[in-house]
């Protein structure tokens, strides 16, 4: 009987640059186990911009903790280039929600504090950290501290001081929820620019379905908790897009009955 021996053409030839593979997260809390996240399975390519939205609480802000190293899945792998996650690393960079600079440094200190702790020399650091500073288009305002700076300002500090790190991956949870109209319409604008200039892959989480319109490669939609996939919408529009054309009407439809759906048939 002919036995079957594992060939080079078995080693699929096309790796993701992140797959989450069978994620699955339960928290307990008052003693009662609850589950957060349910067999999330998702690969991201290499420069993809992919926007994660769902209702409150199913799971968003864990799976991007998970993917980030901060939170270990209760089942699952996530693997980057192939190397399962097991704790926070440079390759990957987190902006937040809430504003998370040091308020004690000044805004080129927050930006070349990664590089710090990697032990490059003062003067290197700090040329590195002004060409991102330059990125986002705060040059003039190296010296001042964040409580100096608008809501807008700060998370282009939190981006350029992910990025000065090199990281693969951006990973965003609502970095724009906290702004007013006008200005998270510029931070978009600001994101696509960079992320053209630096050929990231971003992963983002928003709770705003034209922000992920105009954004994303692929929006993945999430239920209710348990947070499951739910559907996975490519967005082929060239950008820059217009917010209202009748394409992105259409998407918006979609994604709005998706959401509808999570209590009501649509
Ligand atoms: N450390 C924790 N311990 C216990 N439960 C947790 C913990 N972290 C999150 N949860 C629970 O897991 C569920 C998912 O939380 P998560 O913050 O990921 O949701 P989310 O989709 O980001 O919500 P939002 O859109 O409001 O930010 C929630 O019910 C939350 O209460
Ligand atoms: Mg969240």
């Amino acid at each position: 009987m002919e036995r079957s021996i594992a060939t080079r053409q078995d080693i699929p030839l096309l790796m993701s640059l992140l797959e989450i593979k069978g994620v699955s997260m339960q928290f307990f809390a008052d003693g009662k186990e609850m589950v957060a996240l349910q067999d999330i399975n998702l690969n991201i390519e290499e420069n993809e911009f992919v926007c994660f939205i769902g209702p409150s609480g199913c799971g968003k802000t864990t799976l991007l903790r998970i993917v980030a190293g901060l939170e270990e899945a209760t089942e699952g792998t996530v693997t980057l280039d192939g190397d399962p996650i097991k704790g926070p690393g440079p390759e990957r960079g987190m902006v937040f929600q809430e504003y998370s600079l040091f308020p004690w440094r000044t805004v080129i200190d927050n930006i070349v504090f990664g590089l710090e702790l990697k032990g490059i020399p003062s003067a290197e650091r700090l040329a590195q950290g002004r060409q991102y500073l330059k990125m986002v288009e705060l040059e003039r305002f190296e010296a001042r501290y964040p409580h100096e700076l608008s809501g807008g300002m700060k998370q282009r500090v939190a981006i350029a001081r992910a990025l000065v790190n090199h990281p693969k991956a951006l990973l965003m949870d609502e970095p724009f929820g906290a702004l007013d109209a006008q200005t998270r319409n510029i931070m978009q604008s600001e994101l696509l620019r960079i992320w053209q200039e630096e050929r990231k892959t971003v992963v983002f989480v928003t709770h705003s379905v034209d922000e992920a319109i105009y954004l994303a490669d692929r929006i993945v939609i999430m239920s209710a908790r348990p947070g499951r996939i739910k559907d996975i919408i490519d967005i082929p529009l060239a950008r820059p897009r217009n917010r209202t054309s009748s394409e992105v009407n259409l998407i918006r439809d979609r994604i709005l009955c998706d959401l509808r759906s999570e209590i009501a048939t649509c």
